[in-house]
């Protein structure tokens, strides 16, 4: 029985013989509106375990540096140990959520360009909104750690957004974790439906987790569907 450093909301990891690496085990527990509320999505940690690992593959082909090693089961990535930076990076092509409820956009507007958002990482204060100063303030990572986090979120909304329409998906917005491996800033966490929101690009139909948050139904056909759009795997 290997030693469980950390249990999340949607995650467990574990320790392995190798220091610098972790197994991460997805659970199908899903939560919403930071913990309130709570659920089961069905088969929920196949389809992200599966997914996180289509994703962050892509992502090193198109030069982003990622925590992955390799899947070894269903619902287990082995990763490289990282220091989790205590900030959020959330990407926005099209307003919906959080930024239309502050800016008044109507969701489903296209924004003029992509719009990159940094979320000071700490449930009990709610995620709260930052700016440089605050993360300066509080020490929350340096200026040139930030410029990586902003560049190579925009370099994973590029490659992501193109591959996603070529399936038939709109990413309107995503969130990403980062984490320090020896010094080096690697991409870490999930990119799944519970981090992104992906529409359907003929009738913008939500095939991600806002069909849990908001009562909406059908949510594992949702992630079914995204699951068998991009890797034709269903479950
Ligand atoms: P928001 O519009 O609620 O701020 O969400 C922006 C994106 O971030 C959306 O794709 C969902 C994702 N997200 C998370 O992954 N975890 C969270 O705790 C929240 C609030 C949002």
């Amino acid at each position: 029985m290997s030693v469980m450093l950390y249990e999340g909301k949607a995650k467990k990891i574990f320790a392995t013989e190798k220091a610098d690496e972790v197994v991460i085990y997805y659970k199908d527990d899903a939560t919403a509106f930071n913990g309130l509320k709570k659920g089961t999505i069905v088969n929920k940690g196949i389809i992200n375990n599966k997914l996180t690992e289509f994703f962050f593959q892509l992502l090193e082909k198109a030069g982003v540096k990622t925590h992955l090693i390799k899947r070894l089961s269903d619902r287990e990535l082995l990763c490289k140990k990282v220091d989790v930076l205590p900030l959020e990076v959330v990407v926005r092509n099209i307003a919906a959520g959080s930024l239309s409820q502050r800016l008044g956009l109507p969701e489903g507007e296209w924004l003029a360009e992509p719009i990159v958002e940094l979320y000071y990482k700490n449930d009990s204060l709610g995620d709260p909104l930052v700016n440089y100063y605050h993360i300066k303030a509080l020490s929350l990572a340096s200026p040139a750690q930030v410029a990586v986090l902003e560049k190579e979120a925009l370099a994973v909304n590029g490659a992501l957004t193109e591959h996603l329409l070529r399936k038939g998906i709109k990413l309107v917005d995503f969130k990403l974790e980062f984490g320090l491996h020896n010094g080096e800033i690697l991409l870490a966490d999930e990119i799944t439906p519970d981090t992104c929101r992906l529409w359907d690009a003929a009738t913008d139909d939500k095939l991600d987790k806002d069909r849990f948050r908001r009562d909406l139904g059908q949510v594992e056909d949702a992630y079914h569907e995204v699951l068998y759009r991009l890797t034709g795997e269903k479950e």
